[in-house]
């Protein structure tokens, strides 16, 4: 009987921490207007939460993460988890025009997905322009609790978040570039988290010093629109011949994103859906508030 009851309490235990290891893990962010000193000027930048880089979340593998975004800016935004695999939550993804459109300046929407099968030291950023460049921060997520790290534990940790500055609204070096078709101007910076390095101007009192021990590697990924099979098995849809160049210039013409643009070449960026056999296994309808044009 004890030990029938010292079971039970083990089981209880079990399932105590299984559904604590699960938590639901909420957080909002205010986009808005922030004025920073960097090399001997202020510029008003957008950014979350009045800091450069934003906040830090912090989530454990199995956790749902919930981020209310206040848009106060006066840009449309959206924000993007990089490196996520939004498994059935595409539509929390975030590139702008690709899998929503924008959320107005003053307009409000909240993303929300499972960080499931996978653990590591991510970020997210904004992905509509070149707001990425001051609107980012770290994404942490790590080994669900009493699960082990896949590597010694660390003794300390410290988010690294290198990044480039502009002595200018990182939105007119956009529109410049865009309006001359020429280059847009190089960055006046690198920071690491937000900061200049010692030997830039006006930047030697930055109070942070770092040893980089191991390199970084960028992960640049691109991927192509072929279909959104609904399908068991993803079917390809058939591609014209090589030669064939009135059909795959109508296919190309034709294809078309969330803004009605019609891609005159190349191909559109978007995302492959692989639903799987069963319901459970087949990605939901945008969320009835996910901002349209
Ligand atoms: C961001 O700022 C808002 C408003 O001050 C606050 O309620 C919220 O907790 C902050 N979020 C984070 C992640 O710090
Ligand atoms: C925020 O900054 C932009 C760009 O500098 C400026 O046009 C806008 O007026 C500012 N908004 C507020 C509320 O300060
Ligand atoms: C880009 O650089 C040129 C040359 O220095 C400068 O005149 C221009 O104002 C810069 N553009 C922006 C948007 O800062
Ligand atoms: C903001 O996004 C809307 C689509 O939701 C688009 O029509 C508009 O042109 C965008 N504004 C700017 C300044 O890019």
């Amino acid at each position: 009987m004890l030990r029938l009851l010292f079971c039970l309490a083990c089981a209880l235990i079990l399932v105590a921490s299984s559904v604590a290891s699960a938590a639901i893990v909420e957080h909002s962010f205010h986009v808005k207007n922030l004025t920073v000193r960097r090399l001997c000027s202020e510029q008003v930048i957008t950014a979350v939460n009045g800091s450069l880089p934003g906040p830090t979340l912090r989530v454990r593998e199995g956790d749902t993460l919930v981020v209310h975004v206040f848009n106060k800016s006066p840009y449309n935004m959206t924000l993007h988890w990089h490196g996520v695999f939004q498994l059935l939550s595409a539509w929390a993804d975030g590139p702008g025009m690709i899998t929503q459109c924008p959320i107005p300046p003053g307009g409000k929407y909240t993303y929300k997905f499972k960080l499931l099968k996978q653990e590591g030291t991510l970020w997210w950023h904004a992905h509509v322009g070149w707001l990425r460049a001051t609107v980012y921060g770290a994404l942490i997520i790590r080994p669900r609790s009493g699960h082990p790290y896949p590597f010694p534990k660390p003794d300390k940790e410290v988010p690294i978040l290198l990044g480039e500055w502009w002595n200018a609204n990182v939105v007119d070096v956009e529109t410049q570039a865009l309006a001359t078709g020429a280059q847009p101007n190089n960055s006046d910076a690198f920071t690491i988290n937000g900061l200049p390095g010692d030997l830039y101007p006006c930047s030697q009192n930055s109070k942070q010093s770092y040893v980089i021990i191991s390199s970084v590697i960028m992960d640049i990924r691109d991927m192509n629109i072929i279909g959104a099979p609904t399908t068991a098995s993803p079917i390809m849809p058939l591609m014209p011949a090589f030669n064939d160049t009135p059909t795959a210039h109508k296919f190309f013409t034709t294809i078309t994103g969330l803004a009605d643009v019609h891609l005159p070449l190349g191909l559109a960026t978007a995302f492959v859906v692989e639903n799987g056999p069963t319901k459970e296994s087949t990605l939901p309808p945008p969320p009835p508030d996910l901002p349209r044009c």
